[in-house]
């Protein structure tokens, strides 16, 4: 143990400790600093391990009821999601890559201007001690530190400069201490949570190439009126709230639900008490409030909705009319054999102006396909090629051109990095667009009706429109729905409007062959959560297309439900996450072994239970990739029945596993057959510019 952790730890103690009295709503202190009503980080100690490590504990008030908004679940179940609520809440501050601020205050000086409210509970007694603190009694100036909307501390150590120059941060959710002195009757201690955390930082091993905070001149140190949030009582870090806008405008969030959902309205957090106790529901209710889900573009946690995403979002879904109207569309024009097995489970589910391409195609009116990607990691997973899969069926039903967009830039500008020895990480971006477009083109598109290209090459051709977006979009707009604010890259800002150009024919002058005059209709296979967008582009469509434009110039979307990741139903797949995905590089052992030891099963504890009760279908991530997977309906139907009920060939999880196994050992290697024979040659010929029409 050392008392001086490394900035990168140091700094994720800052981050941790506005984190927890984010989502626990406890203010970070109180003015005179009487009353432990801070998130104190009692005991903060850096572990020196392999990766730089950390652990404090917080006691959350002193009779903990009156400091926190919501009641500290005391059940095991209760402590891991509220330890998993703060770690997602801490790599979404990460994320949002704010700048930590630090000053350089006497000890007076900082107390004159703030209270106590900078001080955890252990420098607070050193204060009311006057003992030889560490920090305060050097006579030394004091260093503070400021990260917008999180946390304002007294940081005795050095901080990086903003919060994204880390990775991640892992908290170990067990065991927990904390629990088992609650278990052990320690009763005051109900509302002291242990947080161990590891700390991943952009380039491990290369010591000083992250730069540190420097302090700035104390004017440019926050007013308390702008730490209002941080001293009320008030969960500001709950899901469902877009981090950078949750503290300056409340209303702005709820305007902008638009990426917002709370699907689970039902539940209502009481705030007013927020008393410690071991009333069940009390607890699962507060918890359940930590856990609403939040979508959005760049993020996707938590249980999903999708009812009350479309109600929010404002998009459609399918019904039976639309479908079969489409059907005869797409399987009546004798191109491909029946619906596609997503059209068939609602996995694709929603839509804008699907009907009107329907009106197009009856007329014979000309349509092209747009989908994308941003390249983030060089294998693709399985989730990954929903889109493309789907895509690919459309254009073999109704035989029309498909651009794919690589947005190399938008992944630069969210994830890049740079340092001073090194540069920034721009080509690794390029690069990872190849690797990607080999997987693309190896699910089989037509080469001559497919057009993929990189933002960073291509996005000359589009850029009159791009500069029409930027002219008919506000800055205010973008804000709102995406959750920048005045500390985000000017980039990003911009970027929605390279996503949006290519919704319009005209940005394809030689593929398409088209201008400004174009009456040709576009479709957007996407996730759902691409729809903010599009929802944008859609708004100023019009100022792109003539006035005759079947679809007044709107891309019509038709969106798809989220591939559960291997170890829970819920949320995104993440590529970070080794074990959460399988890849289309993973060998056949590899499949079987992630399946067999990762995916989250719905079947019961023992055989005998399962036999007697079946298994729950919905968390059971094995049956859920077989409904994207599996094509043969009967088959599909058969398990669903044996394993729900527990009878049958596929009573158990084991057999509904091998089954997933088999049939995704034979897709990947399938599909790896044919990236093999991408080359590099190849893969230029389908990002050439060249008419598709
Ligand atoms: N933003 C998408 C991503 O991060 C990539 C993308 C660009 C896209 N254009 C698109 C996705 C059109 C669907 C449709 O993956």
């Amino acid at each position: 143990m050392d008392i001086f952790p490394p900035s990168n730890t140091s700094t994720a103690f800052l981050i941790l400790r506005g984190v927890v009295s984010g989502v626990t709503g406890c203010p970070i202190g109180t003015l005179d600093g009487l009353g432990e009503t801070s998130p104190s980080l009692m005991q903060p100690s850096y572990i020196k391990d392999k990766y730089p490590s950390g652990k404090f504990s917080v006691k959350l008030g002193k009779k903990c009821g009156s400091a926190c908004a919501l009641t500290i679940p005391v059940d095991k179940l209760g402590r891991e999601k509220l330890l998993d609520a703060i770690e997602r809440a801490a790599n979404r501050v990460i994320d949002a890559n704010i700048p930590v601020q630090t000053f350089l205050f006497t000890k007076d000086e900082l107390i004159d201007k703030y209270g106590h409210i900078c001080f955890n509970q252990y420098e607070l007694k050193d204060l009311k001690y006057s003992k030889k603190s560490l920090l305060i009694s050097k006579g030394k100036k004091i260093t503070v530190a400021y990260i917008k909307n999180t946390i304002l501390a007294v940081s005795p150590v050095p901080v990086f400069a903003s919060t994204g120059m880390i990775e991640k941060i892992v908290i170990e959710k067990r065991p927990d201490e904390s629990l088992s002195k609650i278990l052990s009757g320690k009763k005051a201690r109900k509302c002291e949570i242990v947080i161990k955390f590891r700390v991943f930082d952009k380039l491990m091993n290369e010591d000083n190439v992250l730069k540190e905070s420097v302090p700035e001149d104390n004017e440019n140190a926050p007013d308390l009126s702008m730490l209002e949030p941080l001293l009320s009582k008030k969960v500001r870090m709950e899901k469902g709230t877009i981090f950078p806008m949750i503290i300056d405008d409340s209303k702005h969030y709820t305007d902008s639900v638009s990426t917002i959902i709370h699907h689970t309205s039902e539940l209502t957090l009481d705030r007013k008490s927020g008393a410690c106790t071991n009333d069940k529901t009390r607890i699962t209710n507060n918890i359940d409030h930590v856990e609403e889900a939040i979508v959005n573009a760049f993020e996707v946690v938590g249980k999903v909705d999708y009812k009350n995403l479309v109600e929010n979002f404002g998009s459609k879904l399918i019904d039976a009319e639309l479908l079969s109207r489409f059907e005869a569309l797409t399987v009546g024009r004798g191109t491909v054999p029946y619906l596609h097995r997503f059209l068939r489970r609602g996995l694709f589910f929603s839509h804008r102006d699907l009907h009107k391409i329907c009106d197009c195609l009856e007329l014979k009116k000309p349509l092209y396909l747009y989908t994308g990607r941003g390249p983030s990691s060089s294998a693709m997973h399985l989730g990954h090629l929903v889109p493309f899969l789907f895509t690919l069926w459309l254009q073999q039903a109704l035989q029309c051109p498909v651009v794919i967009q690589m947005t190399d830039d938008e992944k630069f500008l969210f994830k890049g990095i740079y340092s001073d020895e090194k540069g920034d990480n721009l080509n690794n971006f390029a690069e990872l667009t190849v690797e990607n477009v080999r997987d693309i083109i190896a699910c089989g598109f037509d080469p001559d009706k497919t057009f993929i290209f990189s933002d960073l090459n291509y996005v000359g051709t589009m850029y009159p429109n791009v500069v029409r977006i930027w002219k008919a979009v506000t800055a205010a707009t973008v804000n709102n729905v995406f959750g920048f604010d005045g500390t985000s890259n000017i980039g990003k800002v911009a970027f929605p409007a390279i996503q949006a150009a290519p919704s319009f024919p005209s940005s394809f002058p030689t593929v398409l062959n088209a201008d400004l005059t174009s009456n040709m209709a576009c479709l957007i296979p996407c996730a759902i959560d691409q729809d903010p967008y599009f929802r944008i582009t859609r708004d100023i469509a019009h100022k792109l297309t003539p006035k005759s434009h079947p679809l007044r110039g709107k891309p019509a979307l038709i969106f798809s439900k989220f591939f559960p990741p291997l170890k829970g139903s819920d949320g995104k797949m993440s590529s970070s996450d080794e074990t959460s995905a399988i890849f289309l590089t993973d060998t056949p052992e590899m499949i079987e072994q992630k399946i067999r030891e990762h995916a989250f099963s719905g079947g019961k504890e023992t055989s005998k239970l399962q036999r007697e009760l079946g298994a729950d279908l919905d968390v059971d991530v094995s049956f859920q990739w077989l409904r994207f997977f599996l094509e043969d309906d009967k088959e599909l139907k058969c398990i669903e029945n044996d394993y729900r009920t527990g009878t049958g060939f596929y009573w158990s999880t084991g057999s509904v596993k091998k089954k997933l196994i088999n049939i995704l050992v034979e897709f990947i290697t399938e599909h790896k057959k044919r990236r093999e024979n991408v080359t590099d040659d190849i893969i230029q010929k389908w990002m050439k510019e060249r008419c598709l029409v």
